[in-house]
């Protein structure tokens, strides 16, 4: 990280990355934070703006801090070219929207099916199990949940609709999809159909295209690009993104042969980092 620089945190989430980049980057700097969700953000913005000011008797030395309520599909949007010394996405949802079972990300609560990550978008995951008709439903749980019983669990919820929470859409699928053998058993039978939900829902993975297809015109020469996924549909989006830049356009150095993943130690401590894959490319 360079003192001074430009950075932009693409998912402030409660601000845990954000305040990490602001104590190096110092009074020089500037962090620019982006989210979808507003309650995210309000709690970010207590964190991360106006310390300067309100810490008495320490130097101010505190970057300025704008934080957008925006996708980080949009993230050129205002940016010169080539103006940022790095930028960080630690994708997919935060401990604030799972563990709150009124915002319907989580089949363990009771909750209503919202899953969305900004409360202003207009589609639900009530509408899309209410709605969509069993073929693109099935498609859905296929294409986004990797769910090879995708066609029997759409023709549970079309028999079961109206569906409105979350416990009756898990109770659904647990009843439609028992697992067939020991891995199967080991995850939660509608962990796979959750998954596909909240990324159709919030349109994830056309997000992180959309991302990925604006970063290498923002970075500075030297400036680097890094990603933190949750699952291999977007592990690999990022992958093929970082290796087209390295041989085609030739404009990305890759900084990460492999995904670099949390130890067994930080696993542990949190059990949400056993998934995460990070990978960084430098801007040449
Ligand atoms: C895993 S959390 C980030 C946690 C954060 N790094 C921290 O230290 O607290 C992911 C965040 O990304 C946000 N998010 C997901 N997709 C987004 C998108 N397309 N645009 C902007 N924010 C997004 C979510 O709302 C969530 O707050």
């Amino acid at each position: 990280m360079r003192r001074g620089g430009t950075y932009i945190d693409a998912t402030v989430g409660l601000g845990g990355h954000s305040y990490e980049i602001a104590r190096r980057l110092g009074a020089p700097g500037h962090l620019i934070g982006l989210d979808k969700d507003p309650a995210a953000l309000e709690i970010a913005r207590k964190r991360l703006v106006g310390r300067s000011s309100s810490v008495v008797g320490e130097p101010p030395d505190w970057p300025t801090v704008t934080l957008l309520h925006r996708s980080f599909a949009e993230v050129a949007k205002g940016q010169r070219p080539a103006t940022i010394d790095g930028l960080l996405a630690d994708i997919g949802v935060s401990s604030l929207q799972l563990d709150n079972a009124a915002r319907g990300f989580s089949f363990q609560a009771e909750g209503p099916l919202d899953m969305r990550m900004d409360p202003h978008s207009e589609r639900t995951a009530e509408q899309v199990v209410n709605h969509l008709d069993e073929r693109q439903l099935a498609d859905v749980i296929y294409e986004f949940g990797e769910e090879r019983r995708s066609r029997r669990i759409a023709r549970a919820i079309c028999r079961s609709r109206p569906i409105r929470s979350t416990a009756h859409l898990a109770d659904v699928i647990s009843a439609a999809a028992r697992p067939m053998n020991q891995a199967e058993r080991r995850i939660h039978p509608a962990t796979r159909t959750f998954q596909a939900l909240r990324i159709f829902v919030n349109r994830e993975l056309d997000d992180l295209k959309a991302l990925l297809a604006a970063a290498p015109q923002m970075l500075k020469p030297g400036g680097r690009i890094i990603v933190i996924s949750f699952h291999s549909l977007e592990d690999r989006i990022v992958k093929d993104a970082f290796r087209e830049g390295s041989s085609q356009g030739m404009y990305y150095r890759i900084l990460t042969k492999k995904p670099v993943t949390a130890s067994q130690e930080e696993s542990d401590r949190n059990p949400r980092a056993r998934s995460a894959k990070l990978r960084a490319a430098e801007k040449v």
